[in-house]
């Protein structure tokens, strides 16, 4: 009898959705047994988000500061698992702080020492950066990373910014305006993660845990895009400096710290709407020199290698 465990944390149920589904044709292979945990924190983020707490949440997420999650069941926490699939969303291109602040917990420690692990995403579309910090993070961890599925808002990237605030600040998943798509990862795909079950089944149960990535790959669990690569790869180097800034200038809960959140808002917005666009045009004028460096990348990121 094989054992999985099923972690993951989400705050509108999207990646609960997709998690679910991913383990349903596992639950119903009588080889293996699957167990579920949804991370906690001691003190929740809302969801909906109030506009000034989302943006608050940036400099401690980017940095990864951790804050308190609840243990973990010790009957989970004293069982060793054969795989750990793990559900994570990003936060301004970083695993979620709750997600990398259970990282840091004796559990996550004694969980993923040694363990086979699946991380699933699902988020809007810059994620790539982020499994960067988490590839990193589950080495730290001497995890065995064998199998990466990210799930994303496959709308034009000016369109998925429209449409993530509305759903983000209100809770609901619906269109905006009723004109715009429906915010995030499709329903269509939501449901279609069922697929990838017996795949991870058939890797688990014939010990060939350490080719499954490629047959995911051919399930098309991951797209990359490269020039949302691009965009992902420079917004880290500002995002370093503003939350640097931020957290060195301003302590939490004072008027100089919510002014200087302010201000990184407003620059956001002029980044995307002014600088991604520009930094669009630079990237189609060195597509053709950088072809082969953009396609060794493509075939990195999409891999569960870590340099
Ligand atoms: C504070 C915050 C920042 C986010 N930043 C990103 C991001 O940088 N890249 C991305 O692809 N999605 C981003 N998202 C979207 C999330 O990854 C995720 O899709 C969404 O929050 C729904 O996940 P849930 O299952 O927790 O409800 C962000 C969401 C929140 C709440």
């Amino acid at each position: 009898m094989k054992k999985i465990l099923v972690l993951h944390y989400s705050q509108s149920g999207q990646l609960t959705e997709i998690v679910n589904n991913i383990a349903a044709p596992l639950m119903a292979n009588n080889n293996i047994r699957v167990d579920f945990h949804n991370i906690t924190l001691a003190d929740p983020f809302p969801f909906p988000w109030p506009k000034q707490d989302f943006f608050e949440a940036f400099p401690e997420t980017f940095r990864q500061m951790p804050v308190k999650v609840n243990p973990l069941p010790q009957a989970i926490v004293n069982t060793t698992y054969d795989l750990i699939i793990f559900g994570y969303q990003v936060w301004f291109l970083t695993p979620s702080l709750p997600i990398s602040s259970f990282l840091e917990t004796n559990d996550a420690k004694k969980l993923f020492k040694n363990t086979p692990v699946v991380t699933v995403l699902g988020c809007r579309n810059l994620w790539v950066m982020a499994q960067e910090k988490m590839k990193k993070k589950l080495l730290d961890l001497k995890a065995n990373l064998v199998g990466n599925i990210a799930l994303v808002d496959r709308h034009l990237n000016h369109i998925s910014v429209i449409t993530i605030g509305p759903w983000m600040f209100t809770g609901e998943k619906k269109r905006y305006l009723g004109i715009f798509p429906k915010p995030g990862v499709s329903q269509q795909d939501i449901d279609n993660a069922t697929k990838f079950g017996p795949t991870i089944a058939t890797h688990l149960l014939n010990n060939t845990l350490n080719t499954l990535q490629d047959n995911l790959l051919q399930q098309e669990a991951v797209t990359i895009k490269p020039f949302l690569v691009t965009t992902d790869r420079k917004a880290n180097v500002i995002f370093s400096k503003w939350s640097q800034l931020i957290i060195s200038k301003s302590k939490k809960g004072t008027p100089k710290r919510s002014k200087l959140v302010k201000i990184f808002k407003y620059y956001l917005l002029f980044a995307i709407w002014v600088i991604a666009p520009i930094v669009f045009i630079l990237f189609l004028l060195t597509y053709l020199p950088l072809y082969n460096k953009i396609k060794k990348d493509k075939a990195y990121y999409a891999s569960v290698a870590y340099k």
